[in-house]
């Protein structure tokens, strides 16, 4: 099974300046095993593709769930295409939280991405409160299944596991607390012909945690905010990533 390892750089720029980002990070020894995503804000995505050069693959961090027309604002799966993108990140919490998306609107997204022949990066994860009164796996049920029920099939869809609680935070989940979540995923994207997707983690991994997360079973990568922003810090967890599969 493939890994990966994605920089969602959010609404910042990387201090030590794009280019030099990915200088850094292309510049080194390449493993075919983990795939190195980057997701930066819209207006760098042709230049993240153009200066990755096949070596790191970009995604857009979200989409519009049209096609084309009068959606002031919004950017669609082709459009994402057609600017080097070959993945997007979908329902991510930041945009469920902030902005109001739904599962459904989710799911509708998904199937937008995949149509235009996008790997869609889909975010799922539960609250503290959720996770503290024993709701976790009832929240990651709905947000799979009605999502998965609107989109249909998606050809090489990853899903990344991001406890809410543990984005931004400094706060990541437990390797326990990583591997029994993971678990309970695959079983849940089981029904849906999925069990074997590649399944990521997400929610303040860093490069001092990141072996003993990358070393728990069913953890397939990292979707990486934070320690993401320099190439350093993102390069060690990449590392880590590629250490814990050979
Ligand atoms: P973080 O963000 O690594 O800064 O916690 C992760 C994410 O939002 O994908």
């Amino acid at each position: 099974m493939g890994a990966m390892v994605a920089a969602n750089w959010k609404m910042n720029l990387p201090p030590e300046g794009v280019e030099a980002w990915v200088g850094s990070v292309v510049g080194r020894e390449e493993s075919e095993d983990v795939l190195v995503v980057v997701a930066p804000p819209f207006p760098f995505l042709t230049q993240l593709a153009h200066l990755g050069g096949g070596a790191i693959s970009v995604a857009a961090q979200n989409l519009s769930e049209h096609e084309a027309g009068a959606y002031t604002g919004e950017v669609s799966a082709g459009m994402l295409d057609r600017a080097g993108c070959s993945h997007v990140i979908v329902g991510h919490s930041e945009r469920r939280q902030i902005y109001g998306e739904g599962d459904e609107l989710v799911g509708r997204k998904l199937r937008a991405a995949a149509s235009a022949g996008l790997v869609p990066i889909f975010c799922i994860g539960e609250t503290k409160e959720l996770r503290d009164g024993g709701g976790t796996r009832g929240l990651l049920e709905r947000q799979i299944g009605t999502a998965l029920r609107v989109a249909g099939t998606v050809d090489g869809l990853v899903v990344a596991y991001e406890p809410v609680w543990a984005i931004g935070t400094g706060d990541n989940a437990t390797p326990e607390q990583v591997g029994e979540t993971h678990a309970q995923i695959r079983d849940l994207l089981t029904p849906f012909g999925l069990a074997d997707v590649i399944l990521l983690y997400g929610g303040s991994v860093k490069p001092d945690n990141a072996a003993e997360l990358a070393a728990v079973e069913g953890v397939d990568g990292f979707l990486v905010g934070g320690a993401s922003l320099t190439s350093e810090s993102f390069k060690a967890i990449w590392q880590a990533m590629v250490s814990s599969r050979a």
